[in-house]
This record gives structure tokens, C-alpha cells and sequence, in this order.
């Protein structure tokens, strides 16, 4: 037995994770090999690459990561870096991440070797004078690709299923949304938070404090809140219904949705959260879709990357209650930010090691239950001394 095992003073399987693994470096490390490079990553939707040559730019972890669509209009994923001196070689528009390699080709801005849309080296300067090294037997390392409903996933060492293979049993009911025809509004928004990534993702699972601490959302959401956990997918639904007190936002929202009755009935007024194991949410409206992407920047940093995607319907009705779901949602991420922030603030006392999880909070501790799986060592409530690596050797 290794000395994780021999150590766990408690094996409290309904207890959350302890707060030293929200704030431990060596703990974010592990993470970042054990489950982040291994997790499927959405980057954008295929809209945002319509054509051969256009790309879209993703850095995640250490790695700078590029989406493009190739000469035969496949979608493919390559590292971002050069062969040469390891130059970043697509940059995209500032803010948007997006860009056209319009001639076919990716040239390196530092000394100009240049690669086709299949990653392959085509052209260098000097080619004579790189001894031994034949460009033929050089290209940009291929990253695998996933699409489900029209959006671009990428894994760095995929070992779980694809998001397309998890998400087949809602393909029936996700299918009338069309998700595939959606086209961007807007542009990805950054947003930086100061607090560890599974502060925002258990968040986001927590069904418990949507009644206490979201006073606009829960007049129409709050009734009929319902999880179901799953090993690599969490599914939180509501039917939205006037409940209580109920805000002039939140009123005129179910007032001007327009009644899509291209959808079936019991998705006309339902909202509908996924969490793709780890980090990345869908949040899918019948006005509009979003992912909210928690990218962790480091133990105490995450960058909460998010945008909107909708089939085009430029009516005033449309248009007005996509404002409004805005307005809600800007709202309820307000308040998020104040309860993240709050906790991990917390979390960083002495007198604070873990609680417990009630019975009807399936999702977290599925969530807890599996980090705790991948990293055995998050089951002891209280921060090893020394290196966690000598505590993973087994004897
Ligand atoms: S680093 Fe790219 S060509 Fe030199
Ligand atoms: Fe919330």
C-alpha cells in the first residue's frame, strides 16, 4: 500500500474535497498532466471557420494550439509552434483569436519557414545548409479533434470518451436546437477570476444556492431545478415558471421569448446547463447557446473564457430577449463572482479542511468522487508535508 492509503485519516466518501487541494502548486501541476491535457477542450464552432485556410488560435496549459479548416475543408488541430525556434506562428485578430491563412500557407514571422494546411514543412530558407535535416520529415504535431453539434473540441492526450460519444444519448433531444447551424454573437469574452478552477466548476454544480443566492434567477428557475450526475457529463435542467417574486428582467424574459414552435413543447421554456468533465459548460436557452470554458491559469487563477452562438433571427422578439437572458445571466455571474471569490477566501483558513456533501448533491461529489479517483492523494483532509510525489511512490 502506498502512503496515501495509509495516511487517509477519514474516508468520508460524501465529504467535499479538502481545501488544500484548491490551493496547492504542486497539487495544480498534477492536475494539469492528470486530468487537464487528458480532457476534451471546446475552441470554437466550425462557423467560425468556414473556409480552407481560416483558423482559430486556443493556448491552453502550456500549450499554444491552433484550429484550422485544411484545403479539403476538414477541421484539423495542430501546436501552434514552430519547428525552427519555437516561434508561436498564428496569432489571429487581436481579441477575436480568429484569422485566414488565405494563400494556403503558414508562414513563420521569424524566419519564414512555412508549412501547408496539412502541417507539413513546405518551404525554409537555406534549405542546403541544415545538415542532415530533410523538411520532408518534418510537420506540425497533429492534435486530435472532436465536433459535436457543430462545436470544435480539442485533446491534448485523449484517454476519455469524445464529447460526441458522451453526449449521444441527448442527441434526440438536443437535436431540434440545430446547434450545428449556430453562427458566433459576439466574440469570446476573458474573463479573469482569483480563485482555483474547481471553485468556479463546483459552482456551477451547486444546486443548493440558487434559491439563497441568486434573487432574480430563482423567480423563474428556482422551483424546478434538476441534476443528474454522470462520470463525464453533469446535466442541470430547469423549466423555467413564475415563481415568488419575480424580476422585471426575469418577467419580461418569459413575456417576449418568442414561442418557437419549431421546438417541442417541453423545450420552449427550458433551460439547460451540461458540464463536460472538467471544466467546460454549455448553456443552452432557446434563444441562444453558450460555453463558459474555466481554464486554469494557475492554484489561485482561472480565466473564464464564454460566448453566445444562435441560429440568425434578427426579430425585434428575438433580439430583445437575448438582451434580457443577458441581463439575467450578467446578473447571476455577478453574484457567482461574489460566491467563488467568497469561498476561496475561506478556504484559505487554518480552522477549514473539508464539508459535507447532502444526499441531493449528486453532481459535486461526483465531481469530488472522481478527482479523488485520478488523484488519490486529495483523500487526505489535510495538507501532506513535503512533496506530494514522494507520496504517490509506491513503496
Ligand atoms: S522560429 Fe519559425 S522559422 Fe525560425
Ligand atoms: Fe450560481
Amino acid at each position: 500500500m502506498n502512503q496515501v492509503g495509509q495516511k487517509s485519516v477519514k474516508d468520508k466518501i460524501c465529504m467535499s474535497l479538502p481545501a488544500w487541494t484548491y490551493q496547492h502548486a504542486e497539487f495544480f501541476e498534477l492536475e494539469k498532466n492528470s486530468i487537464f491535457r487528458r480532457s476534451w477542450q471546446v475552441v470554437c464552432h466550425v462557423s467560425d471557420i468556414p473556409e480552407p485556410g481560416d483558423y482559430f488560435r486556443f493556448d491552453f496549459l502550456d500549450e499554444p494550439l491552433v484550429v484550422l479548416r485544411d484545403s479539403q475543408r476538414a477541421v484539423r488541430a495542430f501546436s501552434n509552434v514552430c519547428r525552427h525556434r519555437a516561434a508561436r506562428l498564428l496569432d489571429g485578430e487581436k481579441d477575436s483569436m480568429r484569422g485566414s491563412c488565405s494563400d494556403g500557407l503558414i508562414r513563420c514571422p521569424y524566419h519564414a519557414w512555412t508549412y501547408d494546411l496539412d502541417g507539413r514543412l513546405v518551404s525554409m530558407p537555406f534549405e542546403g545548409t541544415y545538415e542532415g535535416f530533410r523538411k520532408e520529415d518534418c510537420r506540425l504535431p497533429e492534435i486530435a479533434t472532436d465536433i459535436w453539434m457543430g462545436f470544435i473540441f480539442v485533446s491534448l492526450e485523449p484517454s476519455t470518451p469524445k464529447v460526441s460519444e458522451i453526449m449521444a444519448p441527448y442527441e434526440d433531444s438536443l437535436s431540434p436546437l440545430r446547434m450545428g447551424e449556430m453562427k458566433a454573437l459576439g466574440r469570446v469574452a476573458l474573463r479573469p477570476r482569483a480563485v482555483n478552477w474547481k471553485n468556479i466548476v463546483d459552482n456551477y454544480m451547486d444546486g443548493l444556492h440558487i434559491s439563497v443566492a441568486h434573487t432574480g434567477l430563482r423567480g423563474i428557475a428556482g422551483r424546478n431545478y434538476r441534476l443528474v450526475a454522470g462520470e463525464h457529463v453533469q446535466h442541470l435542467r430547469s423549466q423555467l415558471q413564475e415563481s415568488g417574486s419575480v424580476g422585471w428582467s426575469e418577467r419580461m424574459y418569459l413575456r417576449v421569448l418568442p414561442e418557437r414552435t419549431d421546438l417541442p413543447e417541453e423545450r420552449r421554456r427550458l433551460w439547460e446547463y451540461f458540464l463536460f468533465w472538467p471544466n467546460v459548460a454549455f448553456d443552452i436557452y432557446p434563444d441562444q447557446v453558450d460555453f463558459m470554458q474555466m481554464l486554469p491559469i494557475s492554484p489561485g487563477e482561472t480565466l473564464i473564457r464564454e460566448i453566445s452562438y444562435a441560429l440568425p433571427d434578427e426579430s425585434r422578439e428575438m433580439r430583445l430577449a437575448r438582451y434580457l437572458n443577458w441581463r439575467i445571466n450578467r446578473k447571476v455571474n455577478a453574484e457567482d463572482r461574489d460566491l467563488v471569490e467568497r469561498v476561496h477566501h475561506g478556504m484559505g483558513s487554518h480552522d477549514f479542511t473539508q464539508g459535507p456533501f447532502a444526499s441531493n448533491e449528486v453532481c459535486l461529489k461526483m465531481f469530488a468522487d472522481r478527482v479523488r479517483g485520478i488523484l488519490p492523494v486529495a483523500n487526505l483532509a489535510e495538507q501532506p508535508a513535503g512533496s506530494l510525489a514522494d507520496l504517490m511512490t509506491p513503496e
